[in-house]
């Protein structure tokens, strides 16, 4: 990581704290999105390289999960764009949408379905329809979602329904479901903020390796700023819609705290060891 920590005060440059070697997953650009007058994302701009793990911090109502929802296409931005894999997301077609994979907060398994049939899920991108309507995977299709399953811990319960796994064995699956998509880039809005703080963080080094491993890049937001530190490469950080810091996680320091979430004498949740 060669970049420093900044202060974003005005437009940020695509990728500009990034080391540039990696292919690039995604790009956002100059992404708005307005609601009934109130800007909710303004002029947003970064972008993600294979094998970079990126969190999202900032506080609530900052814009987050309107830009994630803009990210992964539920939302078109009423400016800018985003690309994946350098393709515009507007006009990603079903076979190229695979290459994006989402883990939500509440996991959306099915829930009646066992941990490897949600993992086969991840698949569906890559069978026709019709084997896909009548759950007809191949053996390799079947291989490989065992495989997810095993690097996320969870083998041993392929045969269980989703519903009687605990939260962190839910996301865990997800995950795998993810894996098995074979994508370029995971989103993931607040995939911690349902789990203890044991499961949050076997969750989030799975995402680590998984970018380490498979060169896939993570955009995740989260709500706690020792894990973002902990686990993500780089922050972004999010205020009133704008990226106001954008840098290495290690750099990110009690001043980006407070620039990020504001001072507060009593209450704050969490502080920063100054950086030495
Ligand atoms: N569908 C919508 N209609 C109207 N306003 C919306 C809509 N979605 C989001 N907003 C507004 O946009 C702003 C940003 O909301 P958003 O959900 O993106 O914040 P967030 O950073 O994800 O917050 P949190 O940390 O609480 O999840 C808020 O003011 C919110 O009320
Ligand atoms: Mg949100």
């Amino acid at each position: 990581m060669t970049g420093h920590l900044h202060v974003v005060e005005k437009n940020l440059s695509p990728g500009a704290t990034q080391a540039q070697q990696g292919a690039c997953r995604l790009r956002v650009e100059t992404l708005a999105k307005t609601f009934a007058g109130h800007a909710a994302i303004e002029d947003v701009s970064f972008d993600v390289h294979d094998g970079e793990f990126v969190a999202v911090l900032g506080p609530s109502g900052a814009g987050k999960t309107t830009l994630f929802r803009c990210m992964t296409g539920l939302l078109a931005p009423d400016n800018g764009g985003v690309w994946i894999d350098r393709e515009d997301i507007a006009t990603l077609r079903d076979r190229s949408r695979r290459r994006l994979a989402v883990v939500f907060q509440q996991f959306n398994l099915v829930s009646r379905l066992s941990a490897l049939d949600n993992v086969l899920a991840g698949r569906l991108g890559y069978v026709p329809a019709w084997r896909g309507a009548l759950r007809c995977f191949t053996r390799a299709d079947r291989l490989l979602a065992l495989e997810c399953l095993d690097r996320v811990g969870l083998l041993a319960q392929a045969g269980q329904r989703a519903d009687t796994l605990s939260g962190g064995q839910q996301q865990r699956v997800a995950i795998a479901r993810a894996l098995a998509q074979q994508p370029s880039l995971i989103v993931a809005d607040e995939p911690v903020a349902s789990l203890d703080p044991n499961a949050g963080a076997g969750v989030l080094e799975l995402l680590r390796g998984i970018a380490r491993t498979d060169g896939v890049g993570i955009v995740c937001s989260l709500h706690q700023v020792h894990f973002a530190r902990a686990y993500a490469d780089r922050i972004i950080g999010l205020s009133h819609g704008r990226i106001v810091i954008d840098g290495p996680s290690s750099e990110f320091d009690q001043a980006a705290l407070e620039r990020l979430y504001g001072h507060r004498d009593s209450a704050e949740p969490e502080s920063v060891e100054p950086t030495t």
